[in-house]
């Protein structure tokens, strides 16, 4: 179903354009300080605004409307909401019947019988993220020795990513973006063999954000054309010390001590200008699309503090797990 986690278990709720969304945190720890302007950091980073993101202006004000109480988690199921507010529902009318190259409207629509809700692309729309940020807003929290570094390392396979940016949305088209996440303070012993391995739920925290078509550890792809002696890490000192970190900091499904460090591979937006084949889903007749309405060029932009958010909540449930296994021998 459309949650994650096994004792940090978050939940994403709402629509684009419908009157709220946001996230709901079940097996948050009691006790931890939480304010609304603990937010504003994270928020921030996705905010549109920059070059290259939608026109679309919205306040996203956290209302935290449950599991807090004197400014502290209260252990009951936490809430945090967002109002809509800038919605433009008329540029979505047409996809309803005519799917964009690319998007959702078509799978959804297929699913979900033609009762989904079209409007900003309703559940599927990169609005989606703001929860799911303030979700590893409240990961963090559980988590205060990490360190997290994300950057957009390329742009349309370019280092300057401004540039590439600029240029396709002068063209009316977008392009995707490679995210780089680091992560240190992890230690060693994080994570589980085989299904829940650190890799593994981290990827599926990740996938979650939509637009992600590729994810890799350290070496990731590039492994499969190096040599043992090339790719292993070489330990230089006692307690697990390397001086490389091809792995990514994971072996065996486990934290190894040195940063986790991945990158993941968002496509270009789907939405564009430029005309593209698509079919009328009522008639069947194939038809042209110039999509109209408010989109990023590149959603790599402001996917990037979403994918961290993910990897902040699979580390939070990880982080539970290994908690509750303490002491069970
Ligand atoms: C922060 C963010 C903003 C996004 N904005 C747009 C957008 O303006 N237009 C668009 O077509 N897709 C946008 N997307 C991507 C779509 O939501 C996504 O491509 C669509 O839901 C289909 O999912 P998939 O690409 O994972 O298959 C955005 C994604 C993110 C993470």
């Amino acid at each position: 179903m459309n949650s994650f986690g096994r004792l940090f278990r978050v939940e994403l709720f709402g629509e684009s354009h419908g009157p709220a969304l946001g996230c709901l945190v079940d097996g948050c720890p009691c006790g931890l300080p939480l304010a609304a302007e603990d937010f504003e950091a994270d928020l921030a980073r996705r905010r549109a605004g920059a070059s290259g993101t939608t026109p679309r202006r919205e306040a996203d004000l956290p209302e935290l409307a449950s599991g807090v109480y004197e400014g502290r988690t209260s252990g009951a199921p936490l809430c945090v909401l967002f109002r809509n507010g800038d919605a433009r529902s008329g540029d979505y009318e047409l996809f309803a019947r005519v799917p964009r190259p690319g998007h959702a409207d078509f799978t959804a629509s297929a699913k979900y019988r033609g009762f989904n809700d079209p409007r900003g692309s309703g559940h599927f729309s990169g609005r989606l993220t703001l929860p799911l940020v303030a979700a590893g807003v409240v990961a963090k929290k559980l988590l205060p020795a990490l360190r997290f570094e994300t950057r957009l390392v390329e742009a349309g396979g370019r280092e300057d990513a401004a540039a590439a940016i600029a240029e396709a949305a002068a063209a009316g088209d977008s392009v995707g973006g490679l995210v780089e996440i680091r992560v240190e303070g992890l230690g060693a012993g994080l994570g589980e063999p085989f299904f829940d391995s650190l890799e593994g739920l981290v990827a599926h925290a990740a996938f979650a954000v939509p637009g992600v078509r590729g994810i890799e550890f350290g070496d990731g792809f590039r492994a499969a054309a190096m040599r043992g002696s090339e790719h292993n890490d070489r330990f230089v000192g006692a307690y697990g010390l390397t001086a490389t970190n091809h792995a990514g900091g994971v072996n065996g499904g486990i934290s190894n001590g040195s940063p986790l460090v991945l990158r993941v591979a968002m496509k270009p937006t789907s939405t564009i200008a430029a005309s593209q084949a698509t079919f009328d889903l009522a008639s069947g007749a194939m038809t042209e699309l110039s999509a109209p309405g408010r989109h990023d060029a590149c959603i790599a932009l402001r996917g990037a503090v979403a994918l961290e958010a993910a990897v902040a909540v699979a580390l939070a449930d990880l982080s539970l797990i290994a908690r509750s296994q303490e002491g069970s021998a």
